[in-house]
């Protein structure tokens, strides 16, 4: 932090002394709650639970939403039709025009929209100019594909409901009940998903305001009246809303929409990041130790967050899973404005005579967003894999990152200068400490001008970026939305000359206050604006060089004296769309931008794009990484982040980590070395620290910690070509890369709940990290009968249940279950880059039964070239003595070409754990034909047997046999 010096030396020395003290503790911080609203702080949130505890309390609840069967028509796999929503005792309706689609893939989607909204039959107060039909855009964002409609879907349509039978084998039915409107979703006849069960369908429809004369103040009264009601609702917050010193104009009125979704069966639920708090979502409503507000969905900027807790943080995706024994469901909530869910969990006996045995809970939530449509999308599984595989299918899968990325990223706020960043280089290459990417904060450009840098500092960023790529290693770089609003300043000039930025709700360009003070944002809604930002990132227009990757931060956006430190949400962006309409879509577009960009920087360079963003939203996976903000350097966020992690992942982005170390404050030793062990199962990795903490660079730690440190690096460098498969594995089908005992095991309802251990990709390796103070051991559920072994000296495991592993500070509890081939690369290197034709080692890691398989893939890790088949994909197999490696590679245009310059990287090790004892005494296999060495290590002290070949001579790329 800037301080100005005194003069005074007594004062220099008690600064000096307060400041010490004040790195020397991390002092108890927590969220500001007066900064973000909660439910009752948000007009339609308690407009709609009040609607839903109206439902709950009238025992004749009756939905006023009617299908009328005579709009209804059917065609190619889509049923079209009219809600009437009766609005008055004289039985006035409004028409809710209804599109059910039923997909190919066997998803279906539900689209309701408002008629005299589509058609802008409308008046908008306050002279709007705001866009007056529901917000439908949201999917040009986050859709990329899967929406074809189904050829097989059969309609047939008897009394008051029609049934559509779809989905694979036609066993998928959507029951669609006319009066009240509803629909069931069933699987095999049994149903899986409920809408409109409770009847708090709603849809807020336009209606002119009723000006009403102001009733006189009476003597003593400082204030009017806050409900004013004429419909018998709270009306309070429907023209207009304030909260904290800002008022929101709410020009089209009231216009919120809601559905009850209920998983009848159901036991938990998952997903609906970014919460901190457990993978299985906590009730929110009425249950024991329920939260008291909904989850919420509101992209924000939220300092110091809290831990288990509804509240939102900086990123949303409105995808939800319900788990129980064999079944998986889910749905997606395609809707970018606020949105808020309730959770109820019931218990329901359904057989009266069971006292209670075979009682099965119903999850019943309730979703309701501030504008756009009822737009949701139903996934029937059965598996946890057909529900991401197919959610993904829609908006796509995570994009196959560089190799780099996946590897350690050093960062911190700030670098302070190049010859800093050569400095700390230069300490993490004699230290021998791998790392790929350092990272610059804000402070390296010239006076917060983003694409300029600071000339005093960082006056040769060519000179930093060539030291850098002598090592293969890169630097991140941050490019915030917010521009300077500064005279002179070019890139701000252009923004306003081109009329490129967000403007307020009179049409203007809106102005705020960010890291660099006045600021305008750049609208990425706008394809004039992408264009724009494209051209900044050229190498002649942002001085640098092709090792140089992108931090995309603050992109809520993050508004320091905005409403909920975000933009107002009467602003407009391109098209009149108010922001409301498009906030939590918002920090993507900005994302996709720079992605553009950074895919055009010089004709011809085809390098993939690595760019993190802390705001997210569905579909955000398609560009890069995400990671949990500004965490704290305490136990109880170490703990925290592997839940967040993993409910991300199984959300669809999977490429997610938090701050090693913590953001905020100064972690003891301790604690760093054991985020460093469980950074190294974040599938995104790095270490980052606040401005205000001391450095702590891996080498700056002292004995033993450097030495614990350096090994958890070396381990994830290591397993690169494992984490580079389960990326690979991501990006084609979805699959979470750390995958929960739920997603693994969906039949063992002992372990639904788990989030503090994880299966890493398809290797077998089942991780958990010790994130507890003092901790020296773990306690490990081990899901099946297979045999594990202890990772680093390969102790056995064995038997379902509950285990002890012990873990002094120097390690990571990590198993090994048998029946896996675990692919490496076991030479310590600077960086990732420079392993690029470094050998392999496989483990082989022997089932009960004595076989064992696995995956591995490889390509360039940095072009595209994979898309044109220039890549190895091998399937390994163990099995009655031999060793196999097959190709499960297509073969493209590329893939020849590819296929010899790999030609000279081999296998230098196999490991067998669990060797069979009969090896005993062999020293020699065959491989691929020539003979290579075998040595063999019996059992021992509850450490199994192994053997290890030594350079068997084989290529990666090619097919070949190992005869034990
Ligand atoms: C907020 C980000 O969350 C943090 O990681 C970063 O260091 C600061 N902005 C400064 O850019």
């Amino acid at each position: 932090m800037r301080v100005s010096s005194t003069p005074s030396s007594q004062w220099t020395a008690l600064f000096v002394l307060v400041s010490t003290l004040c790195t020397l503790f991390t002092p108890a911080v927590s969220v500001k709650y007066e900064n973000f609203k909660t439910c009752d702080q948000a007009g339609f949130c308690k407009r709609n639970r009040a609607y839903a505890d109206t439902a709950a309390a009238t025992s004749s609840w009756k939905a006023p939403y009617a299908l009328t069967s005579d709009s209804l028509s059917w065609k190619n796999g889509q049923l079209k039709g009219t809600i009437l929503k009766t609005i008055n005792h004289n039985g006035e309706t409004v028409r809710l025009p209804i599109t059910i689609s039923f997909l190919e893939s066997g998803s279906a989607r539900v689209t309701i929209d408002e008629e005299k909204r589509q058609k802008g039959d409308i008046e908008l107060r306050h002279n709007s100019i705001a866009r007056k039909e529901r917000y439908n855009e949201v999917e040009d964002w986050t859709i990329i594909g899967g929406l074809e409609l189904s050829k097989n879907a059969v309609e047939s349509r008897e009394g008051e409901k029609t049934t559509v039978t779809y989905g694979p084998e036609g066993k998928f039915e959507a029951v669609i009940t006319f009066a009240p409107f509803g629909i069931d979703f069933k699987r095999d006849h049994a149903t899986q998903i409920k809408f409109n069960d409770r009847g708090l369908l709603n849809m807020e429809h336009w209606r002119p305001k009723i000006e009403k004369s102001q009733p006189e103040k009476k003597e003593g009264e400082d204030e009017t009246p806050t409900h004013e009601v004429t419909s018998g609702e709270d009306e309070s917050t429907w023209w207009d809303e304030s909260y904290g010193g800002s008022t929101d104009s709410k020009p089209k009125g009231p216009e919120s929409v809601s559905l009850d979704i209920t998983f009848p069966g159901y036991d938990h639920v998952f997903g609906i990041p970014e919460h901190a708090g457990p993978l299985s979502l906590r009730e929110t409503r009425g249950g024991t130790g329920a939260h008291t507000d909904p989850y919420r969905l509101y992209n924000a900027d939220v300092f110091e967050y809290i831990m288990d807790s509804p509240m939102t943080l900086y990123g949303a995706i409105p995808f939800m899973q319900a788990h129980r024994k064999d079944s998986t469901v889910g749905v997606f909530w395609m809707n970018a404005a606020e949105t808020w869910i309730d959770i109820i969990k019931q218990k329901e006996a359904h057989n009266p005579l069971s006292l209670g045995i075979g009682s099965a809970t119903d999850t019943k939530t309730h979703w309701f967003s501030e504008s756009g449509l009822i737009d949701v999308f139903v996934f029937l599984g059965p598996t946890p894999k057909d529900v991401t595989k197919a959610y993904g299918e829609l908006t796509g899968y995570t994009q196959l990152p560089q190799e780099f990325a996946i590897a350690y990223h050093q960062c911190r706020w700030n670098y302070n200068s190049d010859e800093d960043v050569k400095d700390v280089d230069r300490k993490m290459s004699k230290h021998q400490i791998p790392y790929d990417v350092i990272w610059l904060d804000i402070e390296y450009t010239d006076d917060k001008q983003y694409f300029t840098w600071d000339p005093l500092t960082f006056p040769n960023p060519i000179g930093m970026l060539e030291h850098l790529d002598k090592s293969d290693r890169k630097l991140v770089a941050i490019i915030d939305p917010h521009i300077k609003n500064k005279e002179g300043y070019q890139v701000v000039k252009e923004l306003k000359e081109k009329d490129l930025a967000v403007h307020n709700k009179d049409g203007n360009i809106y102005e705020g206050w960010c890291w660099p003070g006045s600021s305008h944002w750049v609208d990425c809604f706008n394809p004039d604006a992408i264009k724009w930002w494209v051209g900044l990132f050229k190498y002649n227009a942002f001085k640098s060089l092709p090792n140089l990757f992108i931090w995309n931060d603050m992109n809520e956006p993050s508004v320091f004296n905005g409403p909920e430190t975000t933009m107002p949400k009467d602003n407009l962006h391109h098209g009149n769309w108010e922001h409301r309409d498009v906030h939590n879509v918002n920090g993507l577009t900005f994302v996709n931008a720079t992605y553009q960009a950074m895919l055009e920087r010089k004709k011809g360079e085809l390098r993939r794009p690595f760019v993190l963003t802390r705001s997210y939203y569905a579909g955000s996976q398609r560009m890069g990484a995400m990671w949990t903000g500004d965490n704290q350097a305490n136990w109880d966020h170490l703990a925290a982040g592997f839940p967040m992690i993993i409910n991300n992942g199984i959300a669809g982005f999977p490429f997610a980590g938090a701050d090693v170390g913590g953001f905020f404050g100064n972690p003891e030793k301790d604690l760093l070395a054991r985020w460093y062990q469980a950074g190294a199962f974040y599938p995104f990795f790095r270490g980052h620290a606040h401005i205000d903490t001391r450095r702590r660079e891996p080498y700056l730690v002292g004995d033993p910690y450097m030495g614990i440190i350096t090994q958890a690096l070396r381990l994830r460098y290591a397993l690169l070509p494992a984490w580079y498969t389960a990326f690979h594995e991501a990006s084609v089908d979805g699959t979470p890369i750390l995958r929960p005992h739920y997603f693994m095991y969906p039949s063992d309802e002992a372990g639904f709940a788990i989030d503090d251990q994880f299966f890493v990709g398809s290797t077998g390796l089942l991780a958990k990290p010790v994130v507890t103070e003092g901790a020296t051991s773990v306690d490990i559920y081990i899901p099946d009968n297979e045999v594990y072994y202890d990772y680093f000296d390969f102790t056995k495991y064995e038997g379902q249940g509950h285990k002890t592993i012990q873990a002094p500070l120097e390690k990571i509890p990590l198993l090994m279950q048998g029946g896996h081939i675990i692919p490496r690369k076991d030479r310590p290197r600077r960086s990732s880059g420079l392993m690029k034709w470094d050998p392999y080692t496989l483990v082989v890691v022997i089932s009960k039964n004595g076989m064992a398989s696995g995956e591995l893939y490889v390509d360039d890790g940095e072009t595209f070239d994979y898309e044109s088949g220039a890549y190895i994909r091998r399937a390994f197999e163990y099995k009655d003595g031999v060793l196999e490696s097959r190709n499960l590679g297509t073969k493209g245009k590329l893939t020849d070409k590819y296929l010899k310059t790999m030609k000279s990287v081999g296998v230098e090790r196999v490991i067998i754990v669990g060797a069979p004892k009969a090896w005993e005494g062999k020293s020699s296999v065959k491989a691929a034909g020539k003979d290579a060495a075998l040595e063999f290590h019996a059992e021992e002290g509850g450490k199994a047997a192994w053997a290890v070949v030594r350079r068997p001579q084989v290529a990666i790329g090619e097919d070949w046999k190992i005869e034990f």
